[in-house]
Parts: C-alpha cells; sequence; structure tokens
C-alpha cells in the first residue's frame, strides 16, 4: 500500500484499535495514551481543538531513568500531518520551559505566573509537536540513581532519547511511519544532529522503520568549538561590543577550546569580555534584558538565562520567571500527570547540576552532517542575526566548512514584503538567517520562524519577494 492509502487508513485504525483493546487488553498503547492525555490546565480560560499529552516514558529499568514528554496534536488532521521532536540545549535546559512555553508551543505563560495564552504562531499549526525533557535531571526528567544526574554526557543522552523515541512509537504506534523531523536550538545543535545518526544507524541493524526519519533543521547550533569560538569572537568584536584588546586574547586563549570544558586562561578573558558587554543580552544585542537577570559567565554561555525585549513587537521579556512560577504550581504538576515522588523538589527552566557536571562533548559534529547529507537526510540550519552566544558568524564558518555545492546563491528571503532574512541552498543543506531575532528565534520572531518551519517542512526554499508582488 502506498503512502497516501496507508495515511488515509490510519485515523480509522487508530479508532478501531482504540475502541476494540480499551474494552478488552488494558495493556494497549491506546490506553497507556489515553492516560497521558491532559485535560484543562490550570490557568487556561480558552477551549483547543487540538489533544495533548504528557507524561514519562522509562528508558532505563535499572537505574529508574525516565524522560518526561509533552506532545500536542497538530490543529486540524493530526494523523496526516508530519511529527516533529522539539530539543532545547544548555546542556540542561527545559524544552517545556522554551521551546513550548515562550517559542513554538501553542501554550504560553502569562505575566501572573498563573494563567496561559495561546500562541497564534505556535508550530502545532502545521505539525504534530513533541517536547522532550533531556536527558535526566532537565525539567521534570528525572533518575532513581542520583549518580545519573551527574554523569550526563552527549552519548547517553543519544541513547537515552533513542530508548525513548522507540517506546514513545509503541505508545503512539497511529504516528508509526509518519513524517518524522527532528528540530532544536543552542546545544541542541549537538543533541540534533546525534541523534539523527543513532536513529539512522540503529535502522540500518535492525531494518525498524517506525521511526521515518526524514530530516532535520537546527537553529543558533553549536556545532564546532573552533568555528563557533571564532564566529563569536568575531561579532562580538564587529558588532562594537568588546575592546581591540580582548578579541586578540580571546581568539588566542579560547579559539582551540572546548565550549562546554573550558581552561582558566580562557575563562579569565570571557570574564573580561563579560564585563566590557556590560548588561547588555548577549543572547539578544539589540533588545532590552529583564533587569537583575543578565550574567555571562562561562557556564552559563549557552543557558537560557534571562529574557528578552524586543524591538518593535509587544513582548514581555521577562517570560522566563513567569513560567517558572506557572510550572512549579502543584496543580498544574498534577494536571501533568508528574509524579509527586519523583518530581524535582524546585522546577527549574536549566538545571545548574547537570551543566555543570558534563561530561563528554565532542568538540565538532560536523562529521555527523557529512554522513547525513550523504545519507539524503533534509538538513537545515538557521540563524537568528542578533545572537551573540552562537551567532551568525559561528554558523557561516561551520556551514562553509562542509564545502557543499551551492544550488541557490545568497539571496534574501521575504515575509510580507519586508526582508525576513537571507538564505543559501546547497546541495544537502539549506542555511537561514532570521533578520532581528535573538538566540531563540521563535521568541523574537515568531511569525517569520512559523515561515521558516512552514518551508522547511515542505522542502521549498524560503519565500522570496515575487511571491508576494504576483500573488
Ligand atoms: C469551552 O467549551 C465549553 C464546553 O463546550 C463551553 O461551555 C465553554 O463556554 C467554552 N469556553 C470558551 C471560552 O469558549
Ligand atoms: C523511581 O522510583 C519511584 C519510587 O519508588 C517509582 O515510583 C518510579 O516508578 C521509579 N521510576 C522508574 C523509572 O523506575
Amino acid at each position: 500500500m502506498g503512502k497516501r492509502g496507508k495515511k488515509l487508513l490510519a485515523p480509522f485504525l487508530a479508532l478501531l484499535f482504540f475502541v476494540s483493546s480499551a474494552e478488552v487488553n488494558g495493556g494497549s498503547p491506546f490506553v497507556r495514551q489515553e492516560g497521558d492525555r491532559v485535560q484543562r490546565l490550570p490557568g487556561q480560560s480558552f477551549n483547543v481543538s487540538f489533544a495533548h499529552y504528557a507524561g514519562y516514558v522509562t528508558v532505563n529499568e535499572d537505574s529508574g531513568r525516565a524522560l518526561f514528554y509533552w506532545f500536542f496534536e497538530a490543529v486540524e488532521d493530526p494523523v496526516s500531518k508530519p511529527l516533529v521532536l522539539w530539543l532545547n540545549g544548555g546542556p540542561g535546559c527545559s524544552s517545556i520551559a522554551y521551546g513550548l512555553a515562550e517559542e513554538v508551543g501553542p501554550f504560553h505563560v502569562n505575566a501572573d505566573g498563573q494563567s496561559l495564552y495561546l500562541n497564534p504562531y505556535s508550530w502545532n499549526q502545521v505539525a504534530n509537536i513533541l517536547f522532550l525533557d533531556s536527558p535526566v535531571g532537565v525539567g521534570f526528567s528525572y533518575s532513581n540513581n542520583s549518580q545519573d544526574v551527574l554523569s550526563n554526557g552527549d552519548e547517553r543522552t543519544a541513547k537515552d532519547s533513542l530508548i525513548f523515541l522507540k517506546k514513545w512509537f509503541e505508545r503512539f504506534p497511529q504516528y508509526k511511519g509518519q513524517d518524522f523531523y527532528l528540530t532544536g536550538e543552542s546545544y541542541a545543535g549537538h543533541y540534533v544532529p546525534q541523534l539523527a545518526q543513532a536513529i539512522i544507524r540503529s535502522q540500518k541493524l535492525t531494518g525498524e522503520t517506525s521511526i521515518n526519519l526524514k530530516g532535520y533543521m537546527v537553529g543558533n547550533a553549536l556545532t564546532d568549538d573552533f568555528h563557533d569560538h571564532y564566529g563569536v569572537f568575531q561579532f562580538m568584536w564587529s558588532g562594537g561590543l568588546i575592546s581591540d584588546q580582548t578579541y586578540k586574547l580571546l581568539n588566542f586563549f579560547c579559539d582551540f577550546q572546548s565550549f562546554v570544558h573550558v581552561s582558566s586562561e580562557c575563562e579569565k578573558i570571557l570574564d573580561v569580555a563579560s564585563n566590557e558587554l556590560g548588561t547588555i543580552d548577549p543572547y539578544s544585542i539589540l533588545t532590552p534584558s529583564c533587569p537583575g537577570t543578565v550574567t555571562f559567565s562561562k557556564n552559563k554561555l549557552l543557558k537560557r538565562l534571562h529574557s528578552f525585549g524586543r524591538v518593535g513587537e509587544k513582548y514581555d521579556p521577562c517570560t522566563e520567571k513567569h513560567s517558572t512560577i506557572y510550572f512549579n504550581l502543584p496543580e498544574v504538576q498534577k494536571a501533568l500527570h508528574v509524579n509527586p515522588v519523583v518530581a524535582p523538589s524546585e522546577w527549574e527552566t536549566c538545571s545548574d547540576v547537570v551543566n555543570e557536571n558534563w561530561k563528554d562533548s565532542p568538540r565538532s559534529v560536523l562529521h555527523i552532517y557529512h554522513e547525513l547529507i550523504h545519507y539524503g537526510l533534509r538538513i537545515w540550519m538557521f540563524s537568528g542575526d542578533t545572537d551573540a552566544v552562537i551567532p551568525v558568524t559561528s554558523t557561516r564558518y561551520n556551514v562553509d566548512s562542509l564545502k557543499l555545492p551551492t544550488v541557490t546563491p545568497w539571496h534574501a528571503w521575504y515575509d510580507d514584503g519586508q526582508v525576513g532574512g537571507w538564505t543559501q541552498v546547497y546541495k544537502g543543506l539549506t542555511f537561514v538567517t532570521v533578520r532581528g531575532a535573538g538566540h531563540e528565534v521563535p521568541l523574537h520572531r515568531p511569525k517569520q520562524a512559523l515561515v521558516l518551519f512552514k518551508s522547511f517542512l515542505s522542502g521549498s526554499p524560503m519565500p522570496t519577494l515575487s511571491e508576494f508582488v504576483d500573488s
């Protein structure tokens, strides 16, 4: 049966299974699925037309490691829509805190910390979106072995995430074989290609095809420590944020350092740079910062610590603080099926413990790009061009180093007749900048981010000016 037929049949099969198995078989995936369904949340004053589910998936029985997810079905006709996993970085930051509650998810938190509003540019307008808190120690994800949160690293994160996905598809079998994409930002520049590689390699071994991975997209993504450092310092210097002297010293002491495990010499000069930056928000250099929350120390380099003001759009620069109130409310945790026995004593947007105890972090993931481009995955990289943490210069050095043939040369793309950013299409990779967006592109430019997401999903280039003139 062709893909089309399968897609059309899927809803009927799902329904049939549900009706029959719910009655006869308590172990059915649809019963477990239904058990994860989230009803109305505290502070939710609106109705939604889509279903959503939250819960744990055990990824290691021996240690008792379980990852927490929150899954939003597409607004319309979910079984015919692609499935997309979103991951935030840190390492140690929650995809629910950032991806869901202030970027691409449908529910954002109001300033009172008690109520929600609907994000009109939510990515579940066009796809099913799965938010995963990864690895253990992040958000509501936990381990019953306390050593685990002190020994997280890239390799186990990828392995656990792969196990999570396999088991998640068992719980949501109606999405097996559906077009599947990975997305994420920042340190997820490691997680996403590593997980893509783990999926592809596992499939080659087992021949199992439930996870129908078609591609991935990463934003302001940590990719290669040398290029990323080099690009950061250049961006800060050319933007006039640091002195000539500091620029030289940063290049001398930090260019060849690991991003996550920094030498003390490099750390010293990063502190000098931090003082020169003042209290601007390095994650979004042109917008006001939430008062009293900005720091720029080496451990916090990749973290989302604080929020942003925004030029020209209505926006609350302290949204993270509101999420921290909301997700610590016992009634909210209850509604999300958080088990009080294993819940963190305090829910945090980013875990310092996870961040500061991070183990393996390879200096580059570019070799994975080579492998996966060769494999034929759809790969997009985007960059908010006012981020000074993993800036557009860094990503350009990374893309350039891949030495891919150009399909469509550098040109502006448009949204509503305005330049949304710039793009270049290479054989095997599409690069897109988003003008005026910081580190969290969908936070600053939600409308343009949805345009980007739609283009990525359809595999078509970013809109040009003529598309607007003609229509
Ligand atoms: C939500 O749905 C319920 C039940 O259909 C209805 O009574 C209520 O008025 C709706 N609320 C809003 C805000 O539309
Ligand atoms: C962790 O321990 C708690 C308390 O004993 C238990 O309820 C939970 O199922 C365990 N989690 C896992 C993943 O084994």
